[in-house]
């Protein structure tokens, strides 16, 4: 039997090729793993009306960790719309199995480091080594939505003050999205984060929300950053709006180190963090629970792309990377991250973002070649 079982969830477009990337490199490094395959995705959902199906999370139950690959998701009214003709009309509704999965398996932290590796001709300035913590289980991710908003609600909002405004406004002309905010969920991101920036000796926590305006929910997390930042009085703790953060990322990028955010706020700063390393291609993630991990790059399925391996795989190699440290691998990862880092400094192996013209699978024996080396 292998040491490992990691469940391989391909999912949709360029999910399979940088998958198939990721394959070769895990291979010469020589894991002790199987990877029994689990179902995700676009076509699960238009044919089964479900695109996480029970028998994948039942696969998930039974491995170790599980690597993902892309998935499609689209507004509501689309994903209907593709539903294939005999599920449509019998209630099935869609909602992104990614975050789906993060919910439901409780992978409330997620990692999203984002390094400017030296000679990458992408990177926006040299030097950047940013990491966003996002919490990955409530905020406005909650799913807690309405529309139209029920009666029940209205009256329950009806003494609420600022309610006053929308009284004219008919029930079916009004939508509600919670950002349900717990203090156990602010508490334990920010504390991640911290654990982490003093395991790896980083300089400093930014936690970003907008507590000006959001006064509850923002104001929860910044006073329960406060609090749990007394327990690491040799790190730092900044607060900043979510607005400035993103403007002050694009000006002084190398003054911050670890960011912590609630879910939206989260993906849009990591998304924005990526792009100053070289974008989606160089961006990795780890959902990370109490017991188990999903681990994808934060790049979507492209699906002009789709089983052309002409995208960078370097951002599912690293999300690779971050499954080897999680597992305790920690020579296989340091020798993964050296072969990608020798790679993206050679530059003689390209995909088309950073100008060259070589395929996915290139660029993995590429780094296959220095890892075994
Ligand atoms: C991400 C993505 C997802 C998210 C989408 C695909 C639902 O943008 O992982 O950042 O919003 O979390
Ligand atoms: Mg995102």
């Amino acid at each position: 039997m292998a040491k490992y079982r990691i469940a391989w969830l391909p999912g949709d477009g360029v999910g399979n090729d940088v998958m198939d990337a990721a394959r070769l490199v895990l291979d010469a490094l020589g894991l002790d793993a199987e990877y029994p395959h689990g179902d995700i995705g676009w076509e699960i959902w238009r044919h089964e009306g479900d695109p996480l199906p029970q028998r994948t999370l039942k696969l998930l139950g039974e491995t170790d960790c599980a690597l993902f690959g892309a998935i499609t998701s689209k507004p509501k009214e689309e994903a209907d719309e593709e539903l294939d003709p005999e599920l449509r009309g019998k209630g099935y509704v869609y909602f992104s199995p990614i975050v789906r999965l993060r919910q439901e398996l409780n992978l409330h932290t997620n990692i999203r480091p984002c390094t400017g590796y030296p000679g990458n001709p992408l990177n926006y300035k040299d030097g950047i080594d940013l990491i966003v913590f996002r919490e990955n289980s409530e905020g406005l991710y909650s799913g807690i939505e309405f529309y139209p908003l029920p009666q029940k609600l209205r009256d329950a909002y009806s003494d609420h003050p600022k309610m006053e405004r929308f009284a004219r406004f008919a029930n079916e002309d009004i939508a509600i999205s919670t950002r349900l905010m717990t203090r156990e969920g602010c508490e334990r991101i920010v504390r991640n984060a911290f654990e982490y920036a003093k395991k790896f000796n980083r300089r400093s926590v930014t936690v970003v929300d907008k507590p000006n305006v959001l006064r509850e929910t923002g104001g929860l997390m910044v006073r329960t950053a406060r609090k749990v930042a007394k327990d690491y009085p040799n790190i730092p703790l900044w607060e900043t709006n979510i607005d400035a953060q993103c403007m002050w990322l694009v000006k002084n990028p190398l003054d911050y180190d670890i960011l912590v955010a609630e879910n939206m706020f989260g993906d849009i700063i990591s998304d924005l963090a990526a792009q100053l390393v070289g974008g989606l291609g160089f961006a990795a993630s780890g959902n990370i629970g109490d017991n188990y991990a999903v681990f994808e790059p934060t790049h979507g399925s492209a699906p002009k792309y789709a089983g052309q391996y002409k995208v960078n795989p370097m951002a599912m190699l690293l999300t690779a990377k971050m499954m080897l440290d999680w597992l305790g691998e920690k020579d296989k990862a340091d020798r993964l991250e050296a072969a990608i880092a020798r790679v993206i400094a050679e530059g003689k192996v390209r995909t088309y973002d950073m100008g060259g013209s070589n395929t996915s699978l290139d660029v993995a024996n590429a780094v296959v070649k220095y890892v075994i080396e």
